[in-house]
């Protein structure tokens, strides 16, 4: 369908059948108009599977949905690095999808996990943007390869569940673009998702689902979005404002009362009918797109896909540590303990509950001859001393100990946050019992962000699977076993505790909202600033091979800038390594992090196998966003790229000297420091010509009577204090006019304008 029909049909559309296309026909529909033949769509909660119900709706994952293939959530995918496998995840889920005809995913969820307490922290990929960004963008690429849409969520600012629906998320420009708003920026710009969805929240005290500047100005006109924006269930706040601000779709509907007020806006002029027009049109789009595509014939093959599950998990579990006991060997006097080991916790609780297909265990899974004991539940923490001892003695009797631990269902979920970092006491208490008596312990952990993890030196080996999906209990048999090598990174930082965080003073805030005074320092960009010591850093992931890395280079071709590194597979296993770029800015520009992501690509190797990596530096691969440009800026200056195995273990480098056009603005009066003139390079060839005279009137004679101070001390001090002076203080330091400083700043301000 072109242009021209949807506008004939729009023409056909009496008022009241506009402003009804504005909300949904119930929980999970849009509304059509059967007449002209537009059909009533379905969305669909994702995102790492269908959450697609037939009959009682709810958005909390209450009631049940169909039968589906639950893959790893977002916490345990973005650990892949792997944006290949995201896609193929990503066309798996746009299949389903196609085969029980629902129109959009909604997902992926992108927000940046700004604390280790978010209740949904599961959902989302990162506290690094430039990851959580690419993840986002190859899951749509992938979905929408289908011709299923996507709704890439929450918009924005979204990092908690505390207040979900009425705080706000208070910050500066540079913050909300650098981090909160770069991986749905990414999405948009590189994967053209179908759909936006706002968050429940306000930024700087405007609803999202209100907020102009961000769903029209930011993320149509600047972006260049072209799909159109639903709320989240529930986040309209005045229907009249939010359609102004450039909210399409309000979900879930019926409501009737708030198309009725559209009707009511137009009639009385506050809304305009073109504009009503214009996002009936983006949806109408949307929907036809859906409905007119030509795609191959779609099945949900559940048994296929459980697969798919599985090995996708198998490429996101993280070797935390590994002091050589893993892999197991296949007829080891093994002993599995602990509740998660027969059940699992592989997907998290709410909106993307899926109503699984059927779940693998480990223990399930297990070589014969492994020993299984409980020891504490899966779903609660509850100590119990008889199990405790036999989980003990097992222990005791094997070669040996997996402890299976994790967070229970109750202790993460969307609706309501965390409140400390802990596992449950009794898996601490049983891990430290069973280490008394047995060294060779692996800890297998479910969860779906950080927790502490105090016996994290006594024991020699940890295996993170996050929530790895129903094919979880294949996947960590592989895994343990070396049928698969781990090669998953950490997308977020584990912290040694909780208050090192560093949104631990402003975390979840209050009424008036919550302060982002961290700024851009989320996650490892406030570890490495502040030189901290974590449990495990962003980036970091074991093997069971070695990789060495060489020969790292730069090589240029037009416009674009490649940096290449060989990596040898210097182990006795095939393996997968990630690497990881990273770029320093070394220009002197303050306030800026010690190193930020900004490349990666994942190998694959043989034994003794040497590939090359390439990574491409883009134009934002060297800036920061500067609130006085009201835009994205790199400082004319070296930059150090980095080719690192994680964001602490930097394996190879080269620097890049960057040249810039643009130029902050600046605006010299009489308190312009001296200094910032200094190290403007269009200010400071003038106001050294005036240091230079000033130096030979004021300098004085030689032999001037009296002892001087010392010679270095007094000059640190001079240099210092003009450094830090304003231009005003010209008139004390170098007995200039007023007047003549009036001139001055002038030609420096002419100078800067130039
Ligand atoms: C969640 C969304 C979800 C929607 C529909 C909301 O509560 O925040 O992520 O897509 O419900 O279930």
């Amino acid at each position: 369908m072109n242009e021209k029909d949807i506008w004939e049909i729009i023409g056909k559309m009496t008022l009241e059948e506009k402003a009804a296309l504005c909300s949904g026909k119930d929980f999970w529909h849009m509304e059509g108009v059967e007449r002209l033949g537009i059909p009533p769509v379905m969305v669909s909660d994702g995102p790492h599977g269908l959450r697609k119900q037939d009959d009682k709706a709810d958005h909390l994952g209450v009631n049940e949905s169909i039968k589906a293939v639950c893959f790893p959530a977002g916490c345990a995918t973005a650990c892949s690095f792997d944006e290949d496998l995201l896609e193929r995840m990503g066309s798996t889920l746009g299949q389903e999808c196609r085969a029980e005809n629902v129109s959009v995913l909604l997902g992926p969820a992108v927000n940046m996990k700004r604390s280790p307490l978010c209740g949904r922290n599961f959902e989302y990929y990162s506290e690094d943007p430039y990851l959580a960004g690419k993840m986002a963008a190859a899951l749509i690429r992938g979905v929408q390869s289908w011709q299923v849409g996507t709704s890439v969520k929450h918009f924005a600012a979204n990092n908690q569940e505390y207040r979900r629906m009425s705080g706000s998320s208070n910050m500066d420009e540079r913050t909300l673009r650098e981090i909160y708003l770069a991986a749905f920026e990414t999405a948009v710009k590189e994967a053209k998702p179908w759909t936006v969805m706002c968050s429940y929240n306000r930024i700087n005290g405007t609803f999202a689902s209100e907020n102009r500047k961000l769903l029209t100005e930011i993320l149509r006109e600047e972006w260049g979005f072209d799909g159109f924006v639903m709320s989240d269930w529930g986040a309209v706040n005045r229907r009249v404002d939010a359609l102004h601000a450039g909210l399409e779709l309000q979900m879930p509907g019926p409501c009737p009362e708030d198309d009725a007020e559209l009707v009511r806006a137009v009639q009385n002029g506050e809304l305009s009918e073109d504009e009503l027009d214009r996002a009936v049109e983006r949806m109408l789009r949307i929907i036809l797109r859906y409905e007119q595509a030509e795609v191959p014939q779609a099945v949900f093959d559940r048994e296929a896909d459980h697969q798919i599950a599985a090995d996708i998990e198998k490429e996101c579990a993280v070797l935390l540590k590994n002091d050589g006991i893993l892999p197991l060997r296949r007829g080891a006097k093994v002993a599995y303990l602990g509740g998660f080991a027969a059940k699992p916790r592989y997907q998290g609780g709410g909106s993307s509950h899926i109503n699984s297909t059927r779940v693998s265990s480990a223990l399930e899974c297990a070589p014969e001859g492994v020993v299984y004991e409980e020891a504490f539940p899966a779903d609660r923490d509850e100590w119990n001393e008889e199990a405790v001892e036999r989980a003990v003695r097992a222990a005791k009797d094997a070669e040996v100990a997996v402890i299976f631990a994790g967070l229970p269902d109750s202790f993460e979920s969307e609706g309501y946050d965390r409140s400390h970092m802990r596992l449950p006491d009794c898996q601490n208490e049983l891990i430290r019992r069973v280490l008394e008596v047995q060294k060779r312990v692996v800890v297998v952990l479910h969860c779906g962000s950080p927790v502490e993890t105090p016996w994290a030196d006594e024991v020699p080996a940890v295996l993170c699977l996050y929530l790895g999906g129903e094919g979880v209990g294949e996947a960590t048999d592989a895994l343990l076993y070396g049928d698969a090598n781990p090669c998953g990174r950490l997308a977020e930082t584990w912290p040694l505790r909780l208050e090192d965080n560093p949104s631990y003073l402003n975390f979840p805030g209050d009424e008036d909202g919550v302060s982002y005074a961290e700024g851009v320092y989320i996650g490892y960009r406030y570890y490495d600033k502040k030189k901290m010591a974590v449990r495990w850093p962003f980036g970091h992931g074991e093997s069971y091979t070695t990789f060495a890395y060489s020969n790292v280079r730069l090589s240029s071709e037009g416009k674009k800038v490649r940096v290449l590194v060989d990596v040898t597979n210097t182990g006795a296993r095939e393996g997968k390594e990630t690497v990881q770029l990273y770029v320093e800015d070394c220009t002197g520009t303050p306030g800026r992090p010690v190193r930020e992501l900004k490349g990666m690509k994942k190998l694959s190797l043989l034994p003794g196998e040497t590939k090359t990596a390439e990574l491409e530096l883009d134009d934002r691969s060297l800036s920061w966003y500067s609130e006085k440009l009201h835009g994205w800026y790199a400082a004319t200056g070296t930059y150090r790229i980095l080719l690192a195995h994680s964001s602490r273990d930097v394996r190879g480098e080269v620097t890049l000297t960057y040249f810039s056009k643009q130029r902050i603005p600046l605006h010299v009066h009489r308190n312009t420091t001296v200094g910032a003139l200094l190290a403007d390079p269009r200010t400071a060839p003038i106001l050294q010509e005036v240091i230079e005279k000033a130096k030979s009137v004021l300098a004085p004679a030689e032999d001037a009577p009296g002892e001087a101070a010392s010679e270095a001390i007094t000059e640190e001090m001079s240099r210092q204090m003009l450094f830090n002076s304003p231009l005003r203080a010209a008139q004390m330091f170098f007995g200039m006019s007023k007047a003549e400083i009036d001139a001055l700043i002038e030609k420096l301000q002419k100078a800067v304008d130039a």
